[in-house]
């Protein structure tokens, strides 16, 4: 599949908060990794939404609760979709990809993970993926154990197998590293887990933004991700887990909408996901997601992926080409997703990314929630360039440009 046919420019207009000037100049917005901003689609969707069809889901017996209960399933066979999950009861809802972790670290660690176990996590990982973790090991006494990564930002997988043993009762890893956007091969992680009767996690917040996810073929239990990397909406997220263990789990939160029964004792459950989704849920947010995934599936995931890949080519050799500048991660274009750490000479990367948004240029500057890989590169924040579909070789020639400022105030 080629980019040939496919026209950012065109994809610009249909993202309103792309056409404005910031410091004077055209915003040239590389904090994708961070947060993505939203075609009109999704507006409207949530703008329709709450102006026609809101009301509560499952609830009332009512046209509107009808229509709000059918939008809100409905975007949850959309996300099913987009990772092929094979049933969208398999998708539960959660605030975000973090919520989704800390959900299976506390409803399914709890129950399954116990003194001596191993928990294994890389260095690599988001804090969202591994504070949870070392919360669940701290309260089960079980073992955090780490995946270390080498100077090109890679998973070091040589001694996976020293690592992995039959007290490893979790493997939770990122598909793609934010801080550095290494694509990391997680299905063969996922095989070697199983190999040990271990259950895997991935973190799939920059993963299923960027590439196809498909659940099934990755053969993982569960997976995460968030909808507002992806055009949708802040507050709404996706946990896949395998049915069997979903089934199995003890609930995250108690309340409304999650119970089957109550006594005066004790509950029964509902069924999977609503065991899950306790409280009125982020109805418009699950709305919003689903049209980000009709606006998506629309262009075509391998036709966005093969067009990051064509902007990453040239932002890595433009980059490596500025003087002073350091970049992070790996050298290849195919391991290496659509995000750039760098830094530059003596400069810090607050004072980058200040001197860049004067130039209308928006890139994040900081540890970027993995301190972990700061530490290892010894180092206390990076600048990031993050890329998405809107990106373009023009947004990399004004991040360039903006970077010769740097250097003409630090030289
Ligand atoms: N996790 C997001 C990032 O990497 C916020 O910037």
């Amino acid at each position: 599949m080629t980019s040939e046919d496919f026209d950012p420019n065109r994809i610009r207009k249909d993202f309103p908060a792309l056409d404005q000037t910031v410091n004077g100049k055209p915003l040239v917005y590389l904090d994708n990794a961070a947060t993505s901003q939203k075609p009109r689609r999704v507006l409207d969707a949530i703008h329709n939404y709450y102006e026609q069809d809101n009301a509560n889901v499952h609830r009332g017996i009512h046209e509107l609760s009808r229509r709000a209960t059918v939008a809100y399933e409905e975007a949850r066979e959309k996300v099913a979709g987009w990772i092929n999950a094979s049933d969208p009861s398999e998708c539960v809802w959660t605030r975000g990809t973090t919520e989704a972790i800390n959900l299976v670290s506390v409803a399914w660690g709890l129950d399954h993970v116990g003194e001596g176990d191993e928990i294994l996590i890389s260095v690599m990982e988001h804090h969202s993926n591994i504070v949870p973790w070392q919360i669940l090991a701290a309260r089960t006494k079980a073992k955090l154990r780490y995946i270390e990564i080498d100077d090109d930002g890679r998973l070091v997988l040589d001694d996976l197998g020293s690592l992995l043993n039959e007290r490893t009762k979790v493997v939770a890893i990122s598909h793609v590293s934010n801080s550095l956007g290494t694509i990391n091969p997680v299905k063969e992680i996922t095989e070697a887990a199983h190999a040990v009767g271990a259950v895997v996690m991935i973190d799939g917040a920059q993963g299923a933004v960027h590439t196809k996810v498909d659940v099934q073929d990755l053969d993982c239990d569960f997976y995460a991700f968030g909808g507002h990397k992806m055009c949708g909406p802040t507050g709404i997220g996706v946990l896949w887990g395998r049915k069997e263990l979903l089934e199995v789990m003890s609930p995250f939160q108690g309340g409304g909408e999650m119970i089957h029964i109550v006594e005066r004792d004790q509950s029964s459950w509902a069924r999977v996901p609503n065991k899950f989704e306790a409280g009125t849920p982020n109805i418009v947010g699950a709305v919003g997601m689903g049209a980000a995934v009709d606006y998506l599936n629309d262009i075509g995931i391998e036709r966005i992926e093969a067009h990051e890949r064509e902007i990453m080519t040239y932002a890595l050799q433009q980059l490596g080409e500025v003087p002073g500048v350091k970049i992070y991660g790996p050298k290849s274009v195919d391991e290496h997703s659509a995000v750039i750490s760098f830094t530059m000479g003596d400069a810090h990367p607050h004072d980058i990314s200040t001197i860049l948004d004067m130039e209308g240029v928006a890139v994040r500057a900081g540890h970027h929630c993995a301190q972990l890989v700061m530490k290892h590169f010894d180092v206390s924040a990076t600048a990031r360039a993050s890329f998405y579909l809107y990106s373009t070789k023009e947004d990399v020639d004004r991040l360039v440009a903006g970077l010769d400022q740097v250097a003409a105030i630090f030289n």
